[in-house]
């Protein structure tokens, strides 16, 4: 067992060593990932606290931007709180380092770790019949990967921890990695692990117009659709060393309008010709790596399970936060403390727009939210929009809505496939045209980069061959 885990570590230690792409916006730096050493500082990560009510409310939410605004804020607030890193001798300032709820959640690096011990120890006749790990077993591997320094000894240890001197180092220690999964998420795929893998091999034929085979159950490579506490994060990381800065392009009625109607920058968000600005570290959350190279955090992406079909709730930074889609940021935030206050937010919560007021009940102006909302408004029944400048890169990614993309999770189409045929996807992919959703609309369980179930796989395969 020492040996599977050594080498998912040293395969894993490999990636990092060849500096895989950070793949936010234009920045192409290496990724941090969160090592047993940091994983041990954080503790386990804070599970995502689901309103589990909220499903209940769906129709509401379609039929009211407002509801929906104040269900995203809310939804964010939780996962942007600060909370205590589990070693409680990391100081910074004299008090206890803290990071916020999000940061802990467990990376690719995490799963890798995690699954590895799970199925070596699972046992040849386990692995062999397909059996799922029990609740026990994921949450004994968990106890142990928050807590396991992997091969760092104590001197390696202590170093890491001196190297914690300022917030933005105690920031570093959740890495820099693009995607990160909630405890629920995390669970549900490692419990999946057989009909993830089975998917991962191909054996089985994608048909996008078959009913779901369970009405309980959309996601023909699961088991069972994700759980409510199931929450993923997609973040977008800028380098901010070297007088390196932040591009920004504003979104405010007439600007998002004309990339809506695909004016300007073929409906994307366009390349190098944004002003740029130098936000300091207290209005833009920003990291500090291990090797001392240091990234702000522009935008994030929060996706939870709270809705059968998703929340889907993006946020990015502005140098003139309290405008457009800032105007409306409840309080809870501000009182997050940090940067928080300085990023603006759109939210989906289905298909298709169903708010009868083009401005979602916001007051209309220069600069407000109700003419920003307007500026995507094609009236009731017609696509819902959320984009993010940050994240949402190339042709006509300016003109979509998370979820209409994300329907094609665990399929082989791309997302420039998706949004360049307007006959298959119309309306730049926005519209539901599938019945059912291989992976429950996350793309991470089963495509490049983070590749999970194919991580899996690889696992399955080595130990196939042992367990002849
Ligand atoms: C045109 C397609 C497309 C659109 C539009 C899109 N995404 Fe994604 N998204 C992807 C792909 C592909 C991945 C996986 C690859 C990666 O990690 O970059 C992904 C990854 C993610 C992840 C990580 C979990 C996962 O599913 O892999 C989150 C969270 C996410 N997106 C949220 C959003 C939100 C919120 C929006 C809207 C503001 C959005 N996405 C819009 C294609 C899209």
């Amino acid at each position: 067992m020492r040996f599977e885990l050594a080498l998912a570590l040293f395969a894993a230690s490999i990636v990092a060593a060849a500096g895989c792409s950070s793949g936010g916006a234009d920045d192409a730096s290496r990724e941090d990932d969160v090592r047993p050493v940091e994983r041990a500082i954080l503790g386990a990560a804070r599970p995502y606290n689901p309103d589990r009510s909220l499903d209940g409310k769906k129709d509401a939410l379609d039929a009211s931007q407002k509801a929906r605004r104040e269900v995203a804020w809310k939804a964010m607030a939780k996962i942007l709180r600060d909370r205590n890193v589990a070693d409680d001798g990391v100081e910074v300032d004299g008090k206890r380092a803290k990071i916020p709820a999000f940061r802990t959640w467990y990376g690719k690096d995490d799963y890798e770790r995690m699954f590895a011990k799970l199925y070596g120890e699972h046992g040849k006749q386990a692995r062999v019949a397909k059996k799922a790990f029990t609740n026990a077993q994921i949450d004994a591997v968990m106890d142990w990967n928050a807590s396991d320094r992997g091969s760092w000894g104590d001197a390696q240890f202590e170093e890491r921890l001196q190297q914690i001197d300022s917030r933005a180092a105690a920031q570093g220690l959740g890495g820099n990695a693009r995607v990160s999964y909630s405890t629920g998420a995390v669970r549900h795929m490692l419990k999946n692990w057989a009909p993830l893998t089975k998917c991962a091999r191909g054996e089985l034929a994608d048909d996008p117009k078959a009913e779901p085979a369970k009405a309980a159950n959309f996601a023909p490579c699961l088991n069972d659709e994700f759980p409510k506490d199931a929450a993923v994060i997609k973040a977008a990381w800028l380098r901010s060393d070297f007088g390196l800065k932040v591009p920004v392009r504003p979104t405010d009625a007439a600007s998002i309008r004309a990339r809506f109607e695909g004016s300007v920058d073929e409906g994307g968000w366009g390349k190098g010709d944004a002003n740029e600005a130098s936000p300091e570290e207290s209005s833009i959350y920003t990291v500090k790596m291990s090797d001392g190279s240091s990234f702000r955090m522009p935008a994030l992406h929060l996706v939870t399970k709270e809705l059968r079909e998703w929340l889907w709730i993006t946020i990015w930074w502005s140098p003139e936060p309290d405008t457009d889609f800032g105007a409306d940021r409840p309080a809870e935030i501000g009182r997050l403390g940090g940067p928080w206050k300085n990023y603006k937010m759109c939210v989906v919560t289905g298909y298709e727009e169903k708010d009868p007021d083009p401005t979602g009940g916001f007051p209309k102006g220069p600069g407000s939210l109700g003419d920003a909302l307007a500026a995507t408004y094609q009236g009731v029944g017609a696509p819902s929009w959320c984009s993010n400048q940050y994240i949402e890169r190339g042709a006509h990614n300016a003109q979509t809505n998370c979820i209409g993309c994300h329907q094609h999770a665990g399929t082989s189409l791309r997302s420039e496939a998706i949004l360049a045929d307007p006959v298959a996807f119309p309306e730049l992919g926005r519209t539901k045209v599938r019945k059912n959703f291989p992976a429950d609309y996350v793309f991470a369980a089963m495509s490049p980069p983070e590749s999970l179930a194919q991580i899996m796989q690889a696992q399955v395969e080595h130990y196939a061959t042992i367990d002849r």
